[in-house]
């Protein structure tokens, strides 16, 4: 039977020419909150194709950075691909050079014959007064702030070199300024979890090396005020077949439900271990906070049944057989090392980019926002994020949600912008694609009603794409 299309126009998504400029965006209905000012800023792949090869996965495709620069005059627009090591080569000698995540080719080339050169395509964040770009297990670059130009790669002083691992999923302490960040190195003899810590100017306070049971896919963790969690599921990359068989990443990957899932729990203070905890058989690609109240650890993910990375290709047909995801609160008892709580939101439609107010990272925190794929209940064919979800913990059920229009697409981290004067007040920035004119937006929403639709729309001169994570430096 023919798979239903449940993302008619998704195509223009990965195919519209793309353009870099700046300016000033004059073409804005509704009207912005006063007290959105400050940067936003986007990162997401965007070049899907070089020479005459064709990328097959949504991580394949280079990176691509856009900053939103909010005053009291106006709001700047600035977009810019990173000139990563990949995109210079591969730009000089007018074709594709490296094997990307989900795209081998003939004669391409691994970074020094182990690893895939990365887009340098998942997140941005201000740190240390540099604005770096992350890629998956990879060196950040610095970007210059407000033109988004490419410096470099930031090596944290020597301490990095071009094949440590380093996740796209720094953690920040916003009040001592640091940064944790962690590493997995894929050794079929002896995986390895590292734990890095940073001082607030960027200097290595610690490195922890953690032995783990599998070479498992860990993008994200947790940052509690005494813990970093991982939650690792047994999705699983066998370094060999990169290496030696020519195969893209994602063929090296395999889902091994019975090997079990974990939540492993590290001090923060120094790396050490300080629980293992069987968690079952789901798959979690993002936590969204975690805290500690009452005795207990609380951690915020959005759980699956299975892995999502197969449901990212082939473009542009995404999400044809996603799997049910949902909001999951675990509580954890430190003491007795158990699951005490476990808090399924009924939200099945298979959400992602979890968030909350920045403010209240590794606080007690009642609020979620997301995105979810309005057709992911169990029905086959492409499908793409469209409703902007409100989850409050409290709640068994959504507390509020907004349904993009038919053939409008939404994209990019739901970013919190929170109301200086009344903490209970905040914003929401996400992008909202419409394929009937190829007009993309940023959408502001009231955090706390999103179900009334945006509060202003950004109308851009051209279409970009639609991103994956992104932030505000207020
Ligand atoms: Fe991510």
């Amino acid at each position: 039977m023919q798979a239903q299309d449940h993302a008619p126009l998704l195509d223009q998504i990965f195919s519209v020419d793309l353009h870099e400029e700046s300016y000033v965006i004059e073409s804005i209905s509704g009207t912005i909150p006063e007290y959105v000012r400050g940067a936003y800023y986007l990162n997401g792949p965007a070049r899907f194709s070089i020479g005459d090869v064709t990328y097959n996965n949504w991580l394949d495709g280079d990176g691509m950075v856009t900053s939103l620069a909010f005053t009291d005059e106006a709001v700047k627009f600035t977009n810019r691909f990173v000139h990563s090591h990949k995109y210079l080569a591969e730009e000089k000698a007018g074709r594709a050079i490296y094997r990307c995540f989900g795209t081998a080719f003939e004669g391409d080339e691994l970074k020094r014959g182990i690893g895939t050169e990365s887009p340098i395509n998942v997140s941005l964040y201000p740190f240390a007064n540099r604005l770096l770009a992350f890629g998956e297990q990879s060196m950040p670059y610095e970007l210059e702030m407000e033109t988004l130009e490419t410096i470099g790669p930031f090596d944290f002083d020597g301490y990095l070199n071009d094949i440590t691992p380093f996740s796209a999923h720094p953690k920040f302490d916003r009040e001592s300024g640091e940064m944790f960040n962690f590493g997995i190195s894929f050794s079929s003899r002896q995986p390895r979890l590292t734990l890095h810590r940073f001082d607030a100017t960027g200097k290595i306070i610690f490195r922890k090396r953690l032995a783990i049971d599998y070479a498992c896919s860990i993008h994200d963790f947790g940052l509690s005020p005494s813990y970093a969690i991982f939650y690792l599921s047994p999705y699983i990359l066998d370094i060999e077949k990169l290496t030696q068989n020519g195969s893209a990443t994602i063929d090296t990957m395999s889902w091994r439900p019975e090997l079990g899932s974990q939540l492993r729990i590290l001090s923060r203070e120094d790396g050490t271990e300080v629980a293992n905890i069987p968690i079952g058989q789901g798959y979690c690609l993002h936590l969204a906070n975690c805290f500690e109240a009452d005795g207990l650890l609380v951690v915020d993910v959005v759980e699956y049944e299975r892995p999502l990375y197969e449901e990212y290709q082939p473009i542009p047909d995404l999400f044809t057989t996603v799997s049910p995801g949902r909001p999951v609160r675990l509580s954890i008892d430190m003491s007795s090392q158990e699951i005490v709580g476990r808090h399924v939101v009924d939200y099945a439609r298979s959400p992602d980019f979890p968030g909350c107010d920045p403010r209240l990272l590794t606080k007690p925190c009642q609020d979620m926002w997301m995105l979810g794929i309005s057709k992911a209940t169990g029905q086959n064919g492409r499908k793409f994020y469209d409703e902007l979800v409100h989850v409050e913990w409290q709640q068994d059920t959504v507390r509020d949600l907004y349904r993009a229009p038919a053939g409008s697409y939404l994209g990019g981290e739901p970013v919190f912008l929170g109301d200086p004067s009344d903490e209970s007040k905040g914003a929401i920035i996400c992008q909202i694609h419409d394929t009937s004119n190829q007009q993309s937006d940023f959408a502001i929403f009231d955090a706390f009603d999103v179900s009334a639709g945006p509060q202003a729309r950004l109308h851009l001169r051209h279409p970009i794409r639609l991103g994956f994570h992104a932030c505000f430096d207020g």
